[in-house]
């Protein structure tokens, strides 16, 4: 468990970027910098008031007000990091601005290479792909289990990884996604010591999963099981503001971080929200004070709840823990029968006025937040109550589009080469038989369709339902 502070009242957590940007609010300068809306004073009257103009005076970037900066973390943005590092047990964390995404790009710019091996699950996020479009490595793909009757990919099996390892002897790393979208686990202790044995580093994409050091009811977290670098979307479910993440790199990782480092440092903005930033910080001291340990074990509570009653149910069933897998228990995946996903979704927002996270081709995905209240719930279990009574039926134009691709790819050319070949867009009727010119990716989750030299079929048209024209290599 991270260092948590049992109670805050008398021991306060530190927030070191909250406190410089509450201390240079406090002591206002003359500004002559940007940001040029100036404190809010140059901006549309409806957008401060909408708001608030105190938002408005901290919103600031780094060179100024003693904030330090990011790239190089110096000052209380580099203390931030490291009180981070220590609340999630790892070596080094670095603040990632534009979400887990930049965190994603910075480990393939930084740790691979053009013509590298690189073994990856098919169903990683787009950030992942378009790392490796930027640095020319090749994935040798995983095919993860799939869970046909939830319409979702399952768990990724440490027999696969060390087959791909036993038969290709240039793999520069292992870089998977734990937990899956929908909240699907899968054994990083057996991945990492596969990794371990063929001495290749294991990157885990756990940008859904940035609770789990925080309670022991959740999964272990990969830092602890061994991976050498993971990425957390803070945003996502640790409560920061949305694109800010973290990246962190294990203790006893020998990943080369001054590489990831530079990385960020040429594909972060130069002028880095210091409220963005404030907002990490304030969430990892959240999450490590009594208050944020309460929320977190209430949202569990929650989930629970909500899971025991749909047991209740008839027609409406949730995702659990099966063979080779376990779950997150706050990401509550639900189908019913007779419905779409989709359609499901569209009842509980238009009939209950609910909105849910993603909903798919069969199910939905609900998540218990650490922000939501037990009368949430209480609510959301009678509106699903009604629905499981009240005999709903599907909607011919919600069935006929496609959202979960869980395809196996035909792959004619290498992802980097045919991003970077000649291209030409074509109507979709025509495209069958071609090879994809562009990522297609729905999001969310972000999980690719077709990417760059593969092969377009039949079977990937009702994914491209909204698609009138599709890029495709020439030729
Ligand atoms: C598995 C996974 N990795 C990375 C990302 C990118 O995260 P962000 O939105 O923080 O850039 C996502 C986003 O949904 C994701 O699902």
């Amino acid at each position: 468990m991270p260092n948590i502070l049992k109670n805050d009242k008398d021991l306060k957590v530190k927030a070191p970027i909250v406190e410089a940007l509450k201390t240079a609010y406090d002591n206002p300068t003359y500004q002559f910098h940007i940001p040029g809306h100036t404190k809010g004073l140059g901006t549309l009257p409806d957008f401060k008031n909408l708001v608030g103009q105190k938002a408005l005076k901290v919103d600031t970037t780094d060179e100024f007000d003693n904030l330090g900066t990011l790239t190089p973390a110096t000052g209380p943005i580099k203390e931030a990091e490291i009180l981070a590092a220590q609340a999630f047990g790892a070596k080094r964390t670095f603040f990632l601005l534009n979400g887990s995404t930049v965190g994603n790009l910075a480990i393939a710019m930084g740790l691979t290479k053009k013509g590298q091996k690189v073994i990856v699950n098919r169903n990683c996020h787009r950030s992942v792909l378009t790392g490796l479009i930027i640095s020319g490595a090749d994935p040798l793909w995983i095919i993860p289990e799939k869970l046909s009757e939830w319409g979702i990919w399952g768990n990724i099996e440490a027999k696969d990884v060390e087959n791909l390892l036993k038969n290709n002897d240039d793999v520069s790393m292992v870089w998977i996604t734990n937990p899956t979208y929908e909240g699907v686990v899968s054994d990083i202790k057996a991945i990492a010591d596969i990794c371990k044995k063929y001495d290749v580093p294991l990157v885990v994409d756990e940008a859904h999963g940035c609770l789990w050091n925080f309670n022991e009811k959740l999964p272990e977290t990969s830092l602890k099981l061994g991976a050498d670098i993971v990425v957390h979307s803070l945003h996502k479910t640790g409560g920061s503001m949305s694109q800010s993440s973290m990246l962190h790199i294990s203790e006893n990782s020998k990943v080369p971080a001054d590489d990831v480092e530079r990385a960020l440092m040429l594909l972060h903005t130069t002028s880095p929200s210091l409220m963005l930033l404030g907002s990490l910080d304030a969430a990892r001291a959240n999450l490590q004070s009594s208050r944020g340990q309460k929320q977190l074990a209430r949202a569990i509570s929650n989930a629970k709840y909500l899971r025991s009653e749909i047991d209740k149910m008839n027609t409406i069933h949730h995702l659990k823990a099966g063979f080779g897998y376990k779950t997150d228990v706050t990401k509550i995946f639900i189908k019913a029968d007779g419905l779409s996903g989709k359609r499901l979704e569209s009842i509980l927002e238009i009939d209950f006025g609910i909105e849910v996270e993603s909903a798919s081709d069969e199910g939905l995905l609900l998540l218990s937040n650490i922000g939501n209240k037990r009368s949430d719930f209480e609510y959301l279990v009678e509106c699903l109550h009604k629905i499981d009574i009240h005999n709903y039926k599907d909607i011919y134009y919600l069935e006929n589009k496609k959202h979960m691709p869980m395809l196996t790819p035909i792959i004619k050319k290498s992802l980097r080469e045919a991003y970077f070949s000649e291209k030409e867009i074509i109507p979709k009727k025509d495209a069958v038989g071609r090879l994809s010119g562009e990522v297609v990716a729905e999001c969310p989750p972000g999980i690719s369709i077709l990417l760059p030299g593969e092969l377009i079929t039949e079977a990937h048209l009702p994914y491209l339902a909204d698609y009138e024209y599709i890029e495709v290599l020439k030729g």
